[in-house]
């Protein structure tokens, strides 16, 4: 019997503190008007001092299992997604593993950043289909807002990025009744690593950590904005192509599109360029801002939870960002 991959669970968290558009105009040369406007963003969320990544995965982690009824004990790997970890290394698996207090599972780190959600889940999927592991928890969790540049020199990204998680939780399930993950794209395009980066630390440089660097803001995220925006707009959607083709699926087959919430006039424009109707998308980014890793499986469970995704609907996830890389999955609920 071949199997597929059924999302059982789903569940998402973001910390309190709410920070809108006037609470940045105060640090910054910028106003409500323009984020707005160029982003469609009101409010994020930032942690308060002291919170990690791994503690906002750990809280998504505890909604997604009570969600799909699993004991923690029951979950047998943990694949985790994040830019933004707790430490240099090791990474957060191992945070969400002990701070859950599950057993000695394995846990594997993805670092694809936007699309590290889809990549996260397509790893996990492989492991179910072979039958290598029965429940695995895929987190993806960020905590950006303790390293953005909050003078006008960063208002570009500071404006955009919020922090939470989102998890799932993955089981095997017969693939003949037609549910599940039907198939994951991954694609990179390293040449444009440095249009979208966190430049330094890097171990090239020795000593690491350098007064010089931090004096010229080096250790904060950069982006080429317009040609991420540019690349953005054609690559999901040319994701998304590629997942249906391969389904033998079309367009009009789609009943829920959950773009990575990178800025809305980008989810407009692939909407747009696939020619599925606004009402169709999930959009939630003037709430949470830019969650990087975290922001589909926020909008995933918030759309499971409003009912707008049902059993039998196909769900179409895409996302693109740092490296390049970007990314689709469909999910037949
Ligand atoms: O999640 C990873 C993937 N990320 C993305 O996909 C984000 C992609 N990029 C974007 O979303 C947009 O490029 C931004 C929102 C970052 C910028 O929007 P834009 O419409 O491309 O604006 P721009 O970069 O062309 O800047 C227009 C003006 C500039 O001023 P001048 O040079 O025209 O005088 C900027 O300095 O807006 C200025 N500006 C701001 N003004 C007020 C940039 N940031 C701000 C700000 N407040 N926060």
């Amino acid at each position: 019997m071949s199997i597929r991959s059924i999302v059982t669970g789903t569940g998402h968290y973001v910390p309190p503190r709410i920070v809108n558009n006037h609470d940045l105009g105060k640090l910054m040369d910028t106003s409500d008007a323009w984020i707005r406007e160029r982003s469609g963003i009101s409010e994020r969320h930032h942690v308060d001092a002291g919170v990690g990544t791994s503690d906002l995965a750990v809280e998504a982690s505890r909604r997604a299992m009570a969600d799909a009824g699993a004991e923690p004990s029951s979950i047998d790997f943990i694949v985790a997604a994040t830019l933004s970890p707790d430490h240099y290394f090791p990474g957060i698996g191992v945070l969400v593993q002990a701070k859950l207090g599950l057993g000695t599972i394995g846990a594997l780190d993805v670092r694809n950043q936007c699309s590290g959600f889809i990549y996260a889940l397509s790893a996990a999927d492989q492991f179910i289909r072979t039958g290598a592991y029965k429940r695995i928890l895929v987190v993806a969790s960020e905590v950006q807002s303790t390293n953005l540049d909050f003078s006008d020199r960063g208002r570009d990204m500071s404006v955009l990025f919020g922090d939470g998680a989102g998890a799932v939780i993955l089981e095997p399930g017969p693939a003949d009744n037609g549910q599940g993950i039907l198939s994951t794209h991954l694609y990179s395009q390293g040449q444009f690593a440095a249009q979208l980066w966190m430049e330094k630390p890097s171990p090239m440089d020795n000593p690491t950590f350098q007064a010089q660097f931090f004096e010229e803001g080096r250790f904060y995220p950069k982006m080429e904005g317009r040609n991420v925006f540019v690349n953005a707009c054609t690559r999901m959607p040319e994701a998304v192509r590629a997942a249906l083709a391969h389904n033998g699926l079309s367009i009009e087959d789609v009943d829920v599109l959950i773009p990575h919430q990178a800025n809305d006039r980008i989810s407009l424009m692939v909407a747009k360029g696939l020619g599925i109707p606004v009402e169709k998308v999930v959009r939630n980014i003037d709430r949470v801002g830019n969650t990087t890793a975290a922001s589909i499986p926020i909008a995933l469970d918030e759309a499971v939870k409003q009912g707008r995704i049902r059993k039998g609907h196909l769900v179409a996830l895409t996302a693109f960002g740092s490296g390049f890389t970007w990314a689709s999955a469909l999910i037949r609920w």
